[in-house]
């Protein structure tokens, strides 16, 4: 069976695209899938994570970010893996347009503010355009990342439920050792399998699965 496409993508900078690929590559690593990485992000942080620490090395990873060729890589890539993970540029660009058309999932990570709804929103509409486009479904979840326990978040959640943008119920809370993991190029899966951090991948990683699996 050929292996599943996953793309983080939003037009809002820093909403947390590369840390949620990093993490899901490590988490389904660990489960002993063969997941391989696309960074088509032109400031390459996932190529620099993937460099540093032992989490990540064993994967293959390829820089991508020629909108020509960003095709026929991902292509390569599913031919031979389980999982493709492809991490965006934190702008809208053909690559991103590409890399979506190409996925079989859209991961598109929101912080918990109006402008971070409003880029989630036309990403999911990209999408929405893309999938017309390819005439294949693609389906995209939004999901809240950087997460403070307040009344903002709860209402953040509440936005993207309203305009139907499918928030996964896991978030990644806004925990300090999503930020260590980019100095060790790990994630907390490698470095604290019981922490908070960790479980909250667990749990947005299993949902992902129920979520593309499920339905081929
Ligand atoms: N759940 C979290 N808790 C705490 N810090 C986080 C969390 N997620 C991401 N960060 C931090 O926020 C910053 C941006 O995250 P990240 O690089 O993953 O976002 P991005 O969407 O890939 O950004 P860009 O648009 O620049 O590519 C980083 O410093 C990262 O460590
Ligand atoms: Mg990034």
């Amino acid at each position: 069976m050929p292996g599943k496409v996953i793309a983080a993508a939003t037009g809002k900078g820093g909403a947390g695209k590369s840390t949620v690929i990093a993490c899901l590559a490590t988490y389904w690593a660990s489960k002993g899938s063969k997941v391989a990485l696309i960074d088509a992000d032109p400031n390459q942080t996932l190529a620099r994570w993937h460099s540093k620490g032992s989490a990540l090395a064993g994967l293959p990873l390829k820089v991508e970010t020629d909108e020509h060729a960003i095709i026929p890589t991902v292509a390569a890539f599913v031919a031979d893996h389980d999982i493709v993970l492809i991490d965006c540029a934190g702008f809208g660009n053909q690559v991103m347009i590409f890399a979506i058309g190409s996925a079989d999932l859209v991961v598109i990570p929101v912080m918990t503010d109006e402008a971070s709804i409003f880029e989630a929103l036309k990403t999911r509409k990209i999408v929405e355009s893309a999938s017309q486009l390819v005439k294949k479904p693609i389906r995209s979840r939004t999901l809240l990342c950087r997460v403070k326990r307040s009344a903002v978040a709860v209402h953040a959640r509440a936005q993207l439920v309203a305009f139907h943008a499918e928030p996964l119920t896991g978030q990644l809370n806004d925990r300090v050792a999503f930020q260590e993991a980019t100095f060790h190029g790990s994630s907390p899966t490698a470095l604290l399998p019981r922490g908070g951090a960790a479980r909250d991948v667990d749990r947005v990683a299993k949902e992902l699965e129920a979520d593309i699996w499920s339905r081929s």
